[in-house]
């Protein structure tokens, strides 16, 4: 049996959200049909279950399976006909009201907020709240003050946070605003990073940081106890130069090669997204790096088959895990993370 899903991404994104559900549909050889609302957030998608798990999807941000659209909710009482669209003998572990990120009627968002603790207090006294993890989380989405998404997310299939979205916020002394992107991906792409405890330099990790100017991205690696080499003709932050921790290489970063083998490549630079994969697979066939996490720019119209040319590319030849995904933090790109299979062993190869 079908079942319809409303599916959130940066709004802009609708259509290269439904290229990726139409690409995961013929790969599982389902039919799907997408209905996308331009420049609103999300999508519609039917299909007989989820269609992927959210950490897989590069556009999606947040996922629900619809049960029912209401649409004509008074201006005063909203509470008691969402109540009556949730099946009573359902239990959930929470509740989750999201609205329109953008494009949405003022006041929208702090409406829904305050709704969630509405909406949650009476589920608790009729006794549908119960914190076990295994069950699903009760979503409803408002398109407006007078329409409303109800449904249900599941784990590994929707995001806890509202909207999907992380926030974070710019720690005062970072060099750029381009910091947060970096911190993002850290804990979405790559959340089994730990900060270690290093007696001495030279045991700390190592990393190297393509177009680092002015060096938001050497600042985070730097807050994670890297030795940095930060490549860019450009100038960097002159505070975080006295950390003692960056070593500024004023080249080229299609030339550039590392002196010793590294723990952690990370690239910022505006260029073709093919380009930029091409640099990153080199740095993988020569077993230059661990890990990379760089991210894409994407001007053109067709995003994801762009996307999907650059994944081909890292993992055909290429002994590699690839996880992308565009994050609040991106604009027009998309942030990956390549880790290869095996150790890079032989530090101090000068
Ligand atoms: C978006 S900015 C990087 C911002 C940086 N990640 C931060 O957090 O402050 C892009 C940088 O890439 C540098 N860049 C562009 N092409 C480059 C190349 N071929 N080699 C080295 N750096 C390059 C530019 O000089 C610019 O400083």
């Amino acid at each position: 049996m079908d079942h319809e899903f409303l599916i959130q991404c940066r709004q802009g994104f609708e259509k290269d959200l439904a290229a990726e559900l139409a690409a995961w549909g013929s790969k599982k050889n389902f039919a799907s049909f997408t209905r996308t609302v331009e420049d609103k957030g999300y999508v519609f998608f039917k299909g007989s279950a989820f269609p992927f798990p959210l950490q897989e999807s590069v556009f999606a941000r947040q996922m629900m399976k619809v049960s029912e659209t209401l649409s004509s909710l008074p201006e005063k009482n909203k509470l008691d006909p969402i109540l009556e669209a949730i099946e009573k003998d359902q239990s959930f572990q929470g509740v989750l009201c999201e609205s329109l990120l953008v494009n949405g009627p003022k006041g929208i968002q702090d409406f829904s907020k305050k709704f969630e603790r509405v909406l949650e207090k009476a589920l608790h006294t009729s006794g549908q709240i119960s914190r076990d993890p295994q069950l699903p989380t009760l979503h409803v989405f408002f398109l407006d003050y007078e329409q409303a998404v109800v449904g249900c997310g599941l784990k590994n299939y929707c995001s806890r946070e509202r909207n999907g979205i992380l926030r974070l916020r710019r720690s005062s002394d970072a060099p750029s605003r381009s910091s947060l992107k970096l911190e993002e991906a850290f804990r979405i792409l790559f959340p089994e990073h730990k900060l270690e405890k290093h007696e001495n330099s030279e045991s700390l990790p190592i990393a190297v940081d393509l177009g680092a100017a002015p060096g938001g991205w050497t600042y985070e690696l730097v807050k994670r106890n890297y030795l940095v080499y930060s490549v860019d003709n450009g100038p960097m932050n002159p505070k975080l130069m006295q950390s003692g921790r960056v070593s500024h290489e004023a080249t080229d970063a299609f030339h550039y090669r590392p002196p010793e083998k590294v723990d952690l490549l990370v690239c910022d630079i505006v260029e073709k997204p093919y380009q930029v994969s091409e640099l990153i697979a080199k740095w993988f066939a020569n077993n230059w790096t661990r890990r990379a996490i760089f991210n894409l720019k994407l001007p053109m119209k067709k995003r994801y088959a762009a996307v999907k040319d650059c994944i081909e590319l890292l993992t055909q030849d290429l002994d590699c895990t690839v996880r992308c995904k565009q994050l609040f933090h991106d604009r027009e790109e998309v942030t990956l993370f390549v880790e290869s299979r095996h150790e890079v062993t032989g530090r101090r190869t000068k």
